[in-house]
């Protein structure tokens, strides 16, 4: 079982997820880390995320050790990673380890959840469950300002909103696998809904869709 779950930063897709891959078991990559992971090393050596070259080498061997570093989760990390993430180069150098960790999960589980931005488009075009998330921008700008704060971190509201529209910018319009769901995706719409709504009704997706296969 391969279950793609797309949508736009913050939208809420990879708390849910986590929490359906906790609930069936099954394997889960955030591939929004993979983008991050290059940005990150490009920051750390004073790259400007621009550099294609620096990008593309950065690209060719995926180093799962940095999912584990905090700055990969900083605004200045995603604002780069979807600066990277717009290279046809770094995409086809990133494409081949998420289609193989859909395929044969690394813990031998019996299916594989990946979210993204073209999962259900690009990655897994065959996946069996396609899921969009979204929700306003208004709204997502808020739930990542309510997160950074809870962080402590000093944040402007407005600031916030303006990096999150200017990243649906970039990744809904890119010439290369654009943020845009599948034809066959089912759309959650979070913007009126908590975690655990959703939740459920992406629990009977999957279950109505086991049932019948
Ligand atoms: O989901 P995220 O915020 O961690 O993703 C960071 C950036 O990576 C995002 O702005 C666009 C890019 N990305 C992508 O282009 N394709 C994916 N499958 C996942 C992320």
């Amino acid at each position: 079982m391969i279950i793609a779950i797309d949508g736009p930063a913050a939208s809420g897709k990879g708390t849910l997820a986590r929490r359906l891959a906790k609930h069936f078991q099954y394997a889960y990559l955030d591939t929004g880390s993979l983008y991050r992971g290059v940005a990150l090393v490009l920051l750390n050596k004073g790259i400007d995320p621009h550099d294609m070259g620096a990008a593309a080498q950065a690209s060719m061997h995926v180093d799962l050790s940095i999912v584990d570093d905090p700055a990969l989760r900083s605004e200045g990390t995603g604002n780069a990673a979807s600066i990277v993430a717009a290279m046809p180069i770094v995409r086809s150098n990133l494409l081949e380890f998420q289609r193989k960790f859909s395929i044969s999960p690394p813990g031998g589980e019996q299916g594989a959840i990946l979210d993204g931005r073209d999962i259900g488009t690009v990655v897994c075009p065959d996946a069996p469950i396609k899921l969009f998330v979204t929700a306003s921008v208004e709204e997502r700008a808020k739930r990542r300002f309510s997160e950074m704060k809870g962080r402590d971190e000093t944040v402007i509201f407005e600031q916030i909103l303006a990096d999150v529209r200017a990243r649906d910018e970039r990744d809904t319009n890119r010439a290369l696998a654009p943020l845009l769901p599948a034809e066959d995706a089912h759309l959650l719409d979070t913007t009126l809904l908590d975690i655990d709504a959703v939740f459920l009704r992406a629990v009977k997706i999957v279950e109505d869709t086991l049932l019948t296969d």
